[in-house]
């Protein structure tokens, strides 16, 4: 059967040199919790970009719930919800008015419209923001905005690029709430990006990572603690470490 996220030898090279994407081939069953980690710069936003449509690669395909997005653009972009930190968001409008507007986008009749709004505000616990202007949020309550707002049409996959930064380690443990819950009930599968490993290890199962714009591992987040340390049992932040200093250095790091 075919993968809910197949890619094959993607590659991506900005108009000012920068090769972001080498050759980038993952699959990403349905149902599945995936987390893409790397260093900075290592091209995850990149792919995140490439795979919701934003933008275009240079040679390699993909397929999003067995379709292709040369064919089928408007049909992933219903099947997929995304949350950036660069997602662009109207800072003068209203939390509330934001939300009933892309349900709008999205078809949703006007008494519809704000019932998911009002839904997603009481599960991003966002009530008491609901009438604040979108640039007047604090930097998590903007985060946590992005994610309802990617989910209005309740996608059947969600990508989210670093959603967690700046949040409260209370909004936090709630924003993962409704995200697993999404995850193991719905099933969403979920593309996740983050530098906070603590996090992907908590939440994840399937991890790649990138480096350099190429997957040095792709599998389970067990499989790559066991890879880096067959003996012992480590944090995925340890291995993870260990893991980039051997690909950045590996004179030095044999032993
Ligand atoms: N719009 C752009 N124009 C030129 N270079 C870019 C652009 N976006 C990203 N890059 C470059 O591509 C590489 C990968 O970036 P990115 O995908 O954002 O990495 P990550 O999300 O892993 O931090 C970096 O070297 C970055 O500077
Ligand atoms: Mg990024």
């Amino acid at each position: 059967m075919i993968a809910e996220i197949q890619i094959q030898e993607l590659f991506k090279k900005y108009p000012k040199g920068t090769e972001a994407l080498k050759g980038v081939s993952l699959e990403i069953q349905k149902g599945q919790f995936f987390t893409l980690l790397g260093p900075n710069g290592a091209g995850k936003s990149t792919l995140v970009q490439i795979l919701t449509t934003l933008i275009n690669k240079d040679s390699g395909s993909f397929s999003i719930a067995g379709l292709n997005p040369e064919a089928n653009q408007s049909r992933i972009q219903k099947m997929i919800g995304v949350a950036s930190q660069d997602n662009e968001i109207d800072p003068t409008e209203k939390v509330e008015n934001l939300l009933v507007f892309q349900c709008r986008l999205f078809g949703l009749t006007k008494p519809e419209a704000s019932k998911r709004a009002n839904e997603l505000t009481q599960l991003f616990e966002l009530d008491k923001e609901r009438s604040k202007k979108a640039g007047a949020l604090s930097g998590g309550n903007k985060r946590r905005l992005h994610c309802a707002l990617a989910l209005v049409h309740r996608p059947r996959i969600l990508f989210l690029d670093e959603p967690t930064v700046g949040m409260d380690p209370v909004a936090r443990a709630n924003f993962w709430e409704v995200i697993t819950q999404l995850n193991t009930q719905e099933p969403v599968t979920v593309f996740l990006t983050t530098q906070y490993l603590d996090e992907a290890d908590k939440h994840a199962t399937e991890m790649a990572l990138i480096i350099a714009g190429e997957i040095k591992y792709s599998g389970t987040i067990i499989g790559f603690k066991k890879m880096v340390n067959p003996n012992g049992v480590m944090s995925l932040d340890d291995s993870y470490l260990q893991f980039v200093k051997t690909v950045s250095n590996p004179e030095t790091s044999k032993n």
